[in-house]
């Protein structure tokens, strides 16, 4: 649902994103760009948009070096410092292509924005967004008539203009040239921005592509990100209702970036969804239920967990269950009170009330396979491994510890004495 078919991948398009500032504006636990939104990275969010339109490259600093996993990193040497410092240094080792360049700091932004700005007639083209109110820090867009004279940033132009600057700019193949007569400032930095005088002065085309500042606000500080939090919900949620499924409240449903609903789902008040979620048609989604990494077409909740796996179509997984990277099949039921963990449960069996599947021994975890038709009977824990075969049935209570063929019946518990009346024994 939240990924527009239209976008088309271009190979020849480089995209640079920008994650080696010093984040010295945000006072979180780390730098700004590994901070996660909505249970992902900034960055990951970022990466795996960008890969979607062209090739990704990503600037990256000594601080953030290895927390990010990509194969096209360069580390940017801090003794030149600032965003046009940052792109020289890409420039200088990179053959000549169409280069985005994207500030790491912009979690609303998505490809239909990155894509808007590559297809903007111009040898440089800015992302510009109407001046946001309230935000100081954004770079003003000088403009004279309809051509931009220049970007200049609020600290050297405190008066609003009409436009900010997104951070986002693309500059084609024969502009690129540009970017190493960028120059240090009186702040001791090197701005991207300059490359606009830059380019009037060599007369070429600056054009302007106007962006939804709600896919482009960035944030400094930890207030900023918590307001982007806020707005990356109502833009996903708008999303959502127009994938057809059914949300009884929306308000109080949340979303990450990637997740897929298609039409005929039903979802209930007060669900969140993390990244990775796949709701297909016919499932439904009971109200205090949390998601990630999973692909669900059953019934799921009240209060359940489903961390990773998949739920099938007509399977029903109920109140207080959680289930962890396992795989539910088609009609089969765990209903109350279970935990299910590196497990596969087959077709139309049942999984009775506080069974626990024991798949951790405080070092390795180990796999359970249930077969078709089987009844767990209440109150069981499996010892795992363990495979049990189809249409075999426990009975409840039991501490299972060895496999169990198909039809068989089994019982792991004491026998039951009544040893007569109390005050005989
Ligand atoms: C920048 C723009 C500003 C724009 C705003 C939009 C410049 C000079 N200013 O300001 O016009 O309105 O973004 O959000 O470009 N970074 C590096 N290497 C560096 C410095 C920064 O990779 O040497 C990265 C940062 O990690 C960040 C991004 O570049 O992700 C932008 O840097 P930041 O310092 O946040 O720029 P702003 O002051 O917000
Ligand atoms: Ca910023």
């Amino acid at each position: 649902m939240f990924y527009n078919k239209s976008i088309i991948y271009n190979i020849f398009m480089k995209i640079l994103i920008l994650a080696a500032g010093r984040s010295s504006r945000f006072n979180g636990a780390c730098s700004k760009v590994l901070t996660k939104f909505w249970g992902v990275r900034v960055v990951d969010m970022l990466i795996a948009r960008a890969n979607n339109v062209g090739q990704t490259y990503i600037m990256v600093n000594e601080n953030v070096d290895k927390a990010i996993k990509h194969n096209r990193k360069i580390v940017q040497d801090m003794n030149n410092y600032g965003t046009g410092a940052a792109v020289q240094q890409y420039v200088s080792n990179m053959e000549e292509d169409d280069l985005l360049v994207i500030p790491g700091d912009l979690p609303l932004l998505d490809e239909a924005a990155m894509q808007k700005v590559t297809n903007t007639p111009g040898d440089i083209v800015i992302g510009v967004m109407r001046m946001p109110e309230g935000a100081e820090q954004y770079g003003r867009i000088i403009m004279e008539g309809d051509h931009v004279k220049a970007i200049v940033e609020h600290r050297f132009h405190e008066e609003k203009t009409q436009f900010a600057n997104t951070g986002v700019i693309l500059i084609r193949k024969n502009a690129l040239h540009l970017i190493k007569d960028l120059k240090k400032n009186s702040s001791g930095e090197i701005y991207l921005t300059d490359i606009v005088q830059l380019a009037n002065q060599a007369g070429l085309q600056v054009g302007i592509s106007s962006l939804l500042y709600n896919c482009v606000l960035g944030f400094n500080t930890v207030d900023e990100l918590n307001q982007l939090l806020q707005l990356a919900q109502i833009n996903w949620r708008n999303r959502a209702v127009e994938s057809g499924a059914v949300f009884y409240d929306i308000s109080k449903v949340y979303f990450s970036y990637d997740t897929k609903i298609e039409q005929g789902v039903v979802v209930e008040p007060n669900c969140y969804f993390g990244p990775g979620v796949v709701l297909k048609s016919g499932a439904y989604i009971k109200t205090f239920s949390v998601f990630s990494d999973c692909v669900v077409s059953g019934a799921v909740g009240p209060f359940a967990h489903i961390k990773s796996g998949s739920i099938a179509h007509g399977s029903q997984v109920g109140a207080f269950v959680e289930v962890s990277k396992s795989d539910v099949a088609q009609g089969a039921k765990i209903k109350h009170l279970a935990y299910i963990g590196n497990a596969k449960i087959g077709e139309n069996s049942n999984v009775g009330a506080g069974v626990v599947v024991c798949n951790y021994d405080g070092k390795n975890k180990s796999e359970t396979e249930i077969g078709k038709n089987v009844m767990v009977g209440a109150n069981s824990s499996l010892i795992a491994p363990i495979s049990i075969g189809d249409s075999a049935f426990l009975a409840a209570g039991g501490v299972y510890t060895k496999n169990i063929e198909e039809m068989e019946f089994a019982i792991a518990r004491a026998r039951q004495e009544n040893k007569g009346k109390k005050q005989d024994v």
